[in-house]
Parts: structure tokens; sequence; C-alpha cells
């Protein structure tokens, strides 16, 4: 007899009814690396930041390759998330088993990375940074695709022998050093970043840990929040320059950032950037002072170390920079696509050709003994409507939803808008799409039809 299997970038992975949820269509991705690629948007905006941190002190080992297949373990219990943590749910993460999963985000290997920096170098500092693909269920629109870009990046200072139980150990003055290393290249931005709340006070929901001192978490958190604003500058004022370059008419005169308190399990303190961009305030990045548990995990002695982490999209921001209105162009294997970019270079994305689309509205009655949406996640909808149409379907929007008040049962209209980047579509195709979605959506949730 067979096993049910799928296979990802070349390993077989039994998989099993209960669990099982990731598709053909979203392991057809695994192998597309759009991170590595030197002349691809994503790839340009990574080697961008990593020459930027490194040009401190080269502190940052780089690992790039990590295949998207992880276990519930590294993406999850290493980080200390709780067992009924919402993250861990099936609407929200690509299972492959029970014990397997695609990554949903960098800081799964955090864990692997902290042990392969630990032994290598008796310096005081270390750290390294990590990019790949990551993976989550989600809604579809133009800023939203179940496969993006992260970088994860951390630091860490470990005392030496002698400063072990000492009150003012050397490497204070290690980190006081290294503050002032990134505060000079931050000066010699052309447009400086003005910082606007620094110094929010720790909160009770987002507390200093026991083992660290007050001097250590504010020199630690200082080095953290100048070394992220370093890599936020060097991006925004690449753009900056270049709408200069082009006689923008909205080209900021500031680049004004903030930082606001965030919760995640593996840091704390925690905290998210923020960038003011084009009359909003976008958060580009989480972040936080490294908990003890996780480097004790990686196998370093109690109070040995801190150090901080941040994780990092790049597929917005790449959006940004480069002009791409569709987050789908990130995909495309249109050379009227890919030959507009070239390494190191921050371009203007020139749309090709902006074909129509065509919407079509499917309304349907929730089967009687699952009253709730949430029996049938919204999630669950946009990977059906994903695996049939892929890349054609631009966004899927909730139009109406109600209750019918005599007999209590529930009714949702979504409609679905295709389009292609490509190239025009023909109304018999998209009715042959609408057509497959609407049959697949009787037969897997039995819905009824309107
Ligand atoms: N992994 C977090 C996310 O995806 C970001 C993060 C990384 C936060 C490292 C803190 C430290 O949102």
């Amino acid at each position: 007899l067979k096993v049910p299997h799928v296979e990802i970038n070349g390993i077989k992975y039994k998989t099993d009814p209960q669990t099982t949820n990731v598709t053909d269509s979203i392991i057809k991705l695994t192998d597309r690396s759009l991170h590595l690629k030197e002349s691809h948007p994503v790839g340009i905006l990574r080697d961008l930041i990593e020459k930027k941190l490194n040009s401190v002190d080269n502190t940052f080992k780089i690992f790039n390759n990590f295949k998207p297949v992880v276990t519930t373990m590294e993406n999850f219990d290493s980080l200390g998330f709780p067992k009924d943590h919402p993250g861990r749910s099936k609407s929200d993460t690509y299972y492959i088993n029970e014990t397997h999963l695609l990554r949903t985000h960098t800081s799964a290997h955090e864990l692997e990375c902290f042990q392969k920096i630990r032994n290598d170098s008796d310096n005081i500092k270390s750290g390294f940074l990590i990019s790949a693909d990551v993976y989550r269920r989600d809604e579809i629109d133009k800023t939203h695709y179940p496969v993006f870009h992260q970088m994860e990046g951390a630091t860490i200072w470990k005392r030496t022998k002698a400063d072990v139980g000492v009150k003012e150990p050397m490497y204070i003055e290690k980190i006081r050093e290294d503050i002032r290393q990134v505060e000079n290249l931050l000066n010699k931005e052309n447009v400086k970043i003005t910082v606007d709340d620094d110094t929010i006070p720790l909160k009770e929901n987002n507390p200093k840990q026991e083992y660290m001192s007050d001097l250590e978490v504010d020199l630690c958190s200082q080095h953290l929040k100048r070394s992220i604003e370093l890599i936020v500058s060097e991006v925004f004022n690449k753009k900056i320059s270049s709408m200069i370059k082009n006689k923008a008419n909205n080209t900021p005169k500031e680049l004004k950032v903030r930082w606001i308190n965030a919760y995640f399990p593996w840091t704390a303190p925690s905290w998210e950037i923020e960038v003011w961009w084009q009359g909003e305030w976008l958060e580009l990045c989480g972040c936080g002072l490294i908990r003890q548990d996780v480097l004790l995990r990686a196998g370093y002695k109690p109070s040995e170390t801190i150090g901080w982490a941040f994780g990092l999209g790049l597929d917005r921001i790449a959006m940004l920079l480069f002009e791409i209105p569709d987050i789908r162009l990130l995909w495309s294997r249109d050379e009227r696509f890919s030959r507009q970019f070239s390494k190191g270079l921050i371009t203007s994305f020139k749309p090709y050709s902006k074909h129509p689309g065509s919407f079509r509205d499917v309304a349907f009655w929730l089967p009687e003994d699952k009253p709730d949406i949430h029996q049938v996640h919204e999630n669950d909808l946009m990977e059906i409507i994903r695996n049939i149409a892929g890349d054609l379907v631009e966004s899927v929007k909730l139009v109406d939803s109600f209750t019918h008040p005599k007999t209590g049962r529930k009714s949702m209209c979504y409609r679905i808008n295709y389009q292609s980047m490509d190239r025009n579509l023909t109304n018999a195709e998209v009715n042959t799409l609408q057509d497959m979605v609407c049959s697949k959506l009787v037969k897997e949730y039995s819905v009824e039809l309107r």
C-alpha cells in the first residue's frame, strides 16, 4: 500500500488527512527563492540591507539557504510559544503533518543559528542574518500573498570568564562603543532620521528580564534600535535620493519613525518600528531583547550572554521602493517584469500593460449545522480559490453577509476579481474558473449556492 505523501525540496513527507493543509500550488513556490535572485526586487533589497549592516564591523554571519520545511518544535516550541497560541492554528499555518510545517517566520531558525555562532569565536560580540521565504495562509488582495520573505537578525554580547559576577563587566564598554559606531553611520545619511518617541517606559506587559540589569537593558535596546534605524534610513534614503533625482513632487523632507511596545514569546521587552511614509505609519519590523530561555536552549550558560533579535518583512518594502503595484508581480516569470531590475539598483517599475479585470460573485448559504463562518474559515475559501485560479485572482472580498431572521441560516457573498498580470482573460475562461470554485465549495463545505 502506498503511504500518502508530498514531496518538498526533494524530500518526501508523510501526510495525514487530519492535519495536512499544504496544497500543490503552494508547494510549487517552495523552490523559487526570490530572496536569492540578485536582480529581483526582493534579492536586491536583501543584499542592500546585509551590506549596510555588515559595513559597521562585519559581525553578521549570513544564512540564506534554509529550506522552508521546519518542525513545530523549531517554528513554535523553541521560541516558547504557548500550546494554545493562535499562530499555531491550522487556519493560519500550512501544515505538512503533525510534526512538520512550512515556516511562518524566519525566527524558526534562531535556535539553530544561536547554536552555530556559539563556539565559532572568542569575540565578545557576534551575530547572524537569515533571509528566507515564509508561508502564511491569508486573504487575497494586492498586498497579501501566501508566501513572502523575511530577514531575521540578531546580535549577542558574551561575558568573558573574568566578567562573570562582576557588577560592570567589560562588555558594557564594548556595547557603548558599538552604539557609537552605529550612530556615526546614521549621522552620515543625507536625510536624518527623527525618532518620534524613543523613551517608552517599560510597561507591566512589556517588562525587562530578571537576568539583565537596567544598564544592560538600556544599552542593548539602544544598540538594537539604532541598528534598525540604520536599516530604515539606508533603504528609505536610497528611495528619497531617487525621488529627488526624478523630481517627484511627493519627496519627503524628513524621515520620521516611531517605536511602539509589542509582544513576542521569545523576546522581552519587545517593540515594533513604524515609519511615516506617504501619509501613513507603516509597520516595518518586530524586535526585542532575546529571552534567556532561547539562549539556554542553544547551549549558552546562564547569565553569560545578552542580545537582541529582529524580523523584517522584505516584500512590502520592496513593493514600495520599486513602485510595484501588485504583490503577484514579484512572482511573475514575465520578462517584461524581470528585465527591469538589476543588481544593486533601486529603480521604479514601469507597468507594461494593465489588463482589465472581471469580477464574479459567489453567494451561498452555510450548512445549518455550521452556522458560524469560522467553521468554513475565510482562509479555507481563499485556498480553494488560489488552488483553482492561482495568480489569475487579484482579490477576494466579502461583500455581504446576513442571517435569515426566521430560519437563522447564514448567507455569505464574496466578490472574486479575476485579472491577469500578463494577458487578457476571456469571459469563457473566467466562467470556467468560477464554476470550478463554486462546485469545489459545495463539495468541500456543503454550502448551498444561491
Ligand atoms: N518573527 C516575528 C514576526 O514574524 C518578528 C520578530 C523577529 C520579532 C525577531 C522579534 C524578534 O512577526
